[in-house]
This record gives structure tokens, sequence and C-alpha cells, in this order.
């Protein structure tokens, strides 16, 4: 079995941060997103993982290098334009060759791992290999994972039947047949590959792997669901991205490497990363400071995640998420925000009082 992670696409609803990097490096708990999708095949037994590329190619290149931290091996499969996920599948073909394949899109984020999502497929196949006197069951093509959703009008929906085969796939239905959306994680077998070649682009131009999937279907080939256990997030927005954060720093494990003062207070489950230093300041967990941030005079409350590099001074900061190397300085309260590389957010004190601003294109600034 092999792996598939998408990490191009244009990333349009999490702009500004997607003008200079991808989206699927931002960090969540200070580790990127990416990293959980590779981690997760990993675990499940996956060494050859192919990730798709697209504008921020070298910066992922650079992040991921050849995959050996990870104990996988990474081969770069580049897309030109973001032509949908179905045509991933098509660029990756020589890559994928005859093997099974689990197709990951690189900015998901999910609790349960991939190894009993992979079994489960496996045993099905391996039970219909063996067909009893009285029935005979084809193996499935491909498998979706699912979750129940309040608004499925905002996905790609299937519609289940009694024994749990897959019958309708339909992409953000104004009437969805059933509140079961689709997750971005899918097991497919090499029959796919003729499905994506025999679809065509859809009214947005992209070639749907929900048109691909569904094209499986009517072709008489059977498509497996498993419903998701745990928590599910497609990050690619910044209020996704914080629960995420949130998610994860629920799971944290105390440890402080760096340095913290005596004037200072740690409440909660907090990381402290080696090089970095509280000096005066009170830091009320889950909350996680990476390696060469200071933290002086201010506070850190729950759900925070500030990368490495960064100084925060003189400010309270709740349920963030802090890129790398930001300043902020006299900011009495920040709450809620994503915050990027480089930045500056800081309280003059110049008269007359006022908002002054240099601000990038599509950004959001949400005033008290
Ligand atoms: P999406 O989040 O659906 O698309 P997007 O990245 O273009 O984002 P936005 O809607 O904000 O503009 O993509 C899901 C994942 O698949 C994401 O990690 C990007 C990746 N992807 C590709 O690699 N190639 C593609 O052609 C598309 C459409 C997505």
């Amino acid at each position: 079995m092999k792996g598939l992670i998408l990490s191009g696409g244009a990333g349009t609803r999490l702009r500004p941060i997607t003008h200079t990097s991808a989206k699927q490096l931002v960090p969540v708990a200070n580790k990127p997103i990416l990293f959980y999708g590779i981690d997760d095949m990993a675990e499940a037994g996956i060494t050859e993982i192919g990730i798709i590329t697209g504008e921020t190619g070298d910066e992922v290149r650079e992040a991921v290098g050849d995959g050996s931290r990870f104990g996988v091996n990474v081969t770069y499969i580049p897309q030109d334009k973001p032509l949908g996920l179905a045509h991933c599948v098509r660029i990756a073909k020589d890559f994928l060759g005859d093997d099974d394949f689990v197709m990951y899109l690189g900015d998901n984020m999910l609790q349960q791992g991939l190894v009993e999502f992979i079994g489960r497929f496996e045993a099905d196949r391996a039970a219909a290999k063996q067909p009893t006197l009285h029935e005979h069951v084809d193996p499935p093509a491909a498998q979706i994972l699912l979750c129940p959703v309040p608004d499925p009008q905002r996905f790609g929906v299937a519609e289940v039947d009694d024994d749990g085969h897959v019958v309708r796939l339909v992409e953000k239905p104004v009437d969805p047949p059933s509140n079961l959306a689709l997750v971005g994680v899918y097991l497919f077998t090499p029959l796919i590959h003729e499905a994506v070649a025999a679809i065509e682009p859809s009214p947005r131009g992209e070639l749907e792997i929900t048109d691909a999937i569904q094209w499986l279907i009517s072709h008489g080939h059977r498509v497996r669901h498993d419903v998701l256990e745990g928590w599910w997030l497609d990050t690619g927005k910044k209020d996704p991205l914080l629960e995420s954060n949130r998610r994860v720093l629920e799971e944290l494990e105390t440890r402080i490497d760096g340095d913290v003062d005596d004037a200072s207070d740690i409440d909660g489950r907090v990381v402290v990363e080696a090089g970095a230093t509280i000096v005066r300041s009170h830091i009320r967990g889950p909350v996680v400071i990476g390696a060469g941030s200071t933290v002086t005079d201010s506070y850190i409350g729950p759900y925070s995640a500030i990368a490495d590099d960064c100084a925060i001074v003189d400010s309270e900061i709740e349920n963030s998420v802090i890129l790398e190397r930001a300043r902020i300085t006299n900011v009495p309260r920040l709450v809620d925000s994503l915050i990027g590389r480089d930045t500056e957010v800081h309280r003059s004190g110049r008269r007359p009082r006022a908002t002054r601003l240099m601000i990038g294109d599509h950004c959001t600034i949400d005033l008290d």
C-alpha cells in the first residue's frame, strides 16, 4: 500500500497566510499540519509516500525532505495548476503503479489514525476472496471515510444503503441525501485510474474525486465506507485551524526544557521548548512555546501555540496560533488570532491615539 498526500491547491480561504506560504505547513500545536498526515501514514506502515505540490512546492520540499525523519520515502509530484483532487490521482499514476493507496488531503486533520481504516478495508477484501457457498461479494474497489455533520450542504455527501454500500456521492448538495460528509481520507485500488481517466471537469473546472468515485459505483464496483471515530477538521480556514490547535493541545503533556524565571507562574499542561525563555510571566496551559521564543511580562492563556523565535512582551494572548518570528508588544488582549511569520503587532502609545495599520492583501482585522 502506498500513500498520496495532496499538498498543492490554492489555499484561498486561508489568505493572507497562503500568499506567502503553504497552508499545509501552518503549524498546529507547533507542528505543521502536513506532518500529522505523514506520521499517520508511517504509523500504518506505509513507507512509500507521494506528495502533490503546487506553487509552494519548494517550501514543502524543504520542510519534509526525503521523508527519512518520518521513517518514509517521499516522492514529490508537482502539479502545474490546482485542477482538482482527481487530477492529482491522474498525475500520480506512474508513482502509484499497480498498488492500492491511501489518499490524504494535506490540510485535513483527524484524531483517529489510519491503522483501523486500512485494517477494515483489508479484512473486507480478504473476506471477499473467500466467498461462502451462498454469496459472492466483489472485493471493494475503494473505501471512503464519512463523518456525520450538521451542515452537509458544505461538503461532498454520501448516500449509503441499508447494507452499508455507498450508492451515490454528491458535491455540496442543495438537498443533501444524508448528513454524512466525505472526510479527506480515501482508500483506492488501481481501478481508480480508469475512473479518473474517464471523467470530465466539473462546472468549477476541476476533476472531482467525488465524480471518480461515483464513476466506480455507476460501473458496478463496490465502494465501502467507514464512519469516523473522533474529530476531524478541514483546517483550510482560520477558525477550524484554531479548533484543531485546541484539540491537539488538549492532549499535551507538560515538558519544560526552556528557562522559566522564579517570578513566572506555569499552570496546567505547558511545553516550553529548549532555548525558550519565560520572564515575569504567567503561562496557563494548555500552551506550547517554541524554541528561541521569549515571553516577558506577559500572560499566555489556554490554547495558544507560540512558534519558534517569537518575542512576546507586555501582552496577553489566548486561543491563538502565532507563527515563527512574530513580535507582539504591549497588546493587552489578543485572542482567537492567527498571526503570520515575521509579523509585528504592537501598541506604541503614540498620540493622538489611533489604529495605524500596514496590512497586506486579504487580511482580516477585528478591532475591539
Ligand atoms: P481544497 O482545500 O479543497 O482546495 P484549496 O487548497 O485550493 O483551498 P481553497 O478552497 O481555500 O482555495 O484542497 C484540499 C487539499 O488538496 C489541500 O491540501 C490542497 C490539495 N489540492 C491539491 O493538491 N491539488 C488540487 O488540485 C486541489 C484542488 C487541492
